[in-house]
């Protein structure tokens, strides 16, 4: 039987292209996202290349759409091998004007998913005594980044808490943990990023505002540099 994944958030950006490197090399991949009305465009590779995935509904934000999405997997394939980490959402707003909703859901899209989706496989892996978990975290999980402090939080907590859970999972079920730190990539992130932080149409306020508007030009200037090429 072919190895699977679930990879999360695969509408755009590296989840996307993520899927469709595993099922151009052999996997079964369970492609899921929180609307599967923007399939679109992974459904054209699908046909075009008839590859092996499937697309899953599933929110990172809501635990029922996450167990769902593992138990049509184990009911299907008896087993889930990998787990992709992809989901994830960017933030910059200060500290001070970000609204207590707003940090919950900067939280619960790039930590608390996670964490739902980790403790969603990890039963299946260890009885199969075998798994991998990868994480798509952020150089910003790495070293904090100015007005980035609740996105940069939430991505240095998904690093200590697999960094904490790889010390007794590893080793007797054989299930391994890996992050990666990417920097900025040309994806739908930083357009959403920036229409999620506006406040009245500016990036900041106040005190804040000239500092914060140089700075989101300088990251905006290096992510559409970059290209995404995998
Ligand atoms: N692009 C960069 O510069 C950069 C740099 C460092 C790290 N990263 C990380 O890379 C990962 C992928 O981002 P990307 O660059 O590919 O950005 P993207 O194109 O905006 O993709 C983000 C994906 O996450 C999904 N998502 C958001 N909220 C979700 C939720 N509640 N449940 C399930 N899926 C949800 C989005 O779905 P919708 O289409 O429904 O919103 C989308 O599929 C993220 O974890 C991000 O933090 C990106």
């Amino acid at each position: 039987m072919k190895k699977n994944v679930l990879i999360t958030g695969t509408s755009t950006g590296v989840g996307l292209q993520t899927a469709l490197l595993f099922a151009r090399n052999g996997y079964k991949v369970y492609a899921t996202m929180r609307n599967l009305s923007k399939a679109t465009e992974l459904e054209t590779y699908i046909k075009a290349e008839s590859l092996a995935i499937e697309l899953l509904p599933l929110d990172v934000t809501k635990n029922d759409s996450i167990t769902a999405a593992v138990a049509k997997i184990i009911s299907q394939d008896g087993k889930i091998d990998m787990l992709i980490n992809n989901a994830g959402a960017g933030f910059a707003k200060t500290t001070e004007e970000a609204t207590e909703d707003e940090i919950d859901w900067v939280t619960n899209v790039n930590y608390t998913g996670v964490v739902l989706c980790t403790k969603a496989v990890l039963p299946h892996m260890r009885k199969q005594k075998s798994g991998q978990i990868i994480n798509v975290t952020s150089v910003g999980g790495l070293v904090g980044q100015p007005f980035n402090e609740l996105y940069c939080g939430a991505k240095f907590a998904v690093e200590g808490y697999m960094e904490a859970l790889a010390t007794y999972i590893s080793d007797p079920f054989h299930i391994k943990i890996t992050c990666v730190e990417p920097g900025g990539i040309a994806t739908e992130f930083m357009k959403s990023a920036i229409s999620k932080t506006t406040i009245d149409g500016q990036l900041a306020t106040g005190e804040y505002a000239p500092i914060f508007e140089r700075y989101m030009a300088g990251i905006q200037k290096r992510g559409n540099e970059s290209k995404l090429n995998l």
